[in-house]
C-alpha cells in the first residue's frame, strides 16, 4: 500500500483525526500538506511527517471560505509540485436540540462540514483531471447514517457528504480519479472527551467490540482508500465503527 511519490492534503490536520491520517499517509511514503485553520497548533503534525523524511507543508486556511482554499491548492502545487490525494477531514460540531438551534450554529456547520467539503473538492479538480488520477476520500460519521438526538445540523452535514462523495465518484471516475467517504463511529478525540462519564458507559454498550475508536483506526481506512489497492473501489462508504451500525 505504498504511497511514495504521492502528494496528499489532509484538512484539519492540526491535532485529532487528521493528524493521525497525515501520520499515516507520510508513513506510507506520501508528502503531505497540512492544511488548518489554527496552523500554529499543527507544529507536532508537522513534526510527525517529517520524522517520517517526507516533505510536509503547512497551510493556514478555513475551508468554509473558498478564497483561503483556492489560495491553499495554489501553494501546495507551488511547495510540492502535484495533488495526487485529498482528505476532507475538517469538521465541527454546534449540538443542540432542534428546536433550541441557532440559525447561526445550523450555518456554521453546513459550512465547514459540507460546503468546506464542496470548496477543496473544487480546489482539486483542475490538477487531479490534468494528471488523470487522483484519490478522495471524505470524513462523514455515523451520525449521518443512523441520526443523533442533539446533532442535527452535523447529521445533516455529514450525511450530505455522503450524496456528495457518490456524486463526485460519478462524475470524475473517467478520469481516473476516485472518491470515497470513510464514517467513523465514535472516536477518542477532543470532540469525544465532553462526553460524560454516564453517557460514554451508555454508549460502550451500543459498540460490539467494545471500545471506542482510535484516530489510528480510522487513518488506517483513509490509507487503504487512498493507495493502489483500492483502486477499483469508488463512491463507497467505510464504516469505521466498532460494529456500532452494520450497513
Ligand atoms: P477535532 O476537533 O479534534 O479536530 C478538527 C480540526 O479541524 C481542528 O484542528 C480544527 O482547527 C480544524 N478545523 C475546524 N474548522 C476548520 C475550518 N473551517 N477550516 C480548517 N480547519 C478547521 O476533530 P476530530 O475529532 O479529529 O474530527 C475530525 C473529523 O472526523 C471531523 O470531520 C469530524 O466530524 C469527524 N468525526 C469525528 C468523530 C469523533 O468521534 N471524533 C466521529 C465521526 C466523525
Amino acid at each position: 500500500m505504498s504511497l511514495d511519490g504521492k502528494v496528499a492534503i489532509v484538512t484539519g490536520a492540526a491535532q485529532g483525526i487528521g493528524r493521525a491520517i497525515a501520520d499515516t499517509l507520510a508513513r506510507a511514503g506520501a508528502d503531505v500538506a497540512v492544511v488548518d485553520m489554527e496552523v500554529s497548533r499543527a507544529q507536532e503534525t508537522v513534526a510527525a511527517v517529517t520524522a517520517h523524511g517526507r516533505r510536509v507543508v503547512a497551510i493556514q486556511a478555513n475551508v468554509a471560505e473558498w478564497a483561503d482554499v483556492k489560495a491553499m491548492a495554489e501553494q501546495v502545487l507551488e511547495a510540492l509540485g502535484r495533488i495526487d490525494i485529498l482528505v476532507n477531514n475538517a469538521g465541527i460540531t454546534r449540538d443542540g436540540l432542534l428546536l433550541r438551534m441557532k440559525e447561526e450554529d445550523w450555518n456554521a456547520v453546513l459550512d465547514v462540514n459540507l460546503k468546506g467539503t464542496f470548496h477543496c473538492t473544487k480546489a482539486v479538480l483542475p490538477t487531479m483531471t490534468k494528471q488523470r488520477s487522483g484519490a478522495m476520500v471524505n470524513i462523514a460519521s455515523v451520525v449521518g447514517v443512523m441520526g443523533n438526538a442533539g446533532q442535527a445540523n452535523y447529521a445533516a452535514s455529514k450525511a450530505a457528504v455522503i450524496g456528495l462523495t457518490k456524486t463526485v465518484a460519478r462524475e470524475y471516475a473517467s478520469r481516473g480519479i476516485t472518491v470515497n467517504a470513510v464514517a467513523p463511529g465514535f472516536i477518542e478525540t477532543a470532540m469525544t472527551d465532553k462526553l460524560t462519564g454516564e453517557a460514554r458507559a451508555a454508549l460502550l454498550t451500543q459498540i460490539p467490540l467494545g471500545r471506542l475508536g482510535s484516530p489510528v483506526d480510522v487513518a488506517d481506512a483513509v490509507r487503504f482508500l487512498v493507495s493502489p489497492s483500492a483502486a477499483y473501489i469508488t463512491g463507497h462508504v467505510l464504516h469505521v465503527n466498532g460494529g456500532m451500525v452494520m450497513v
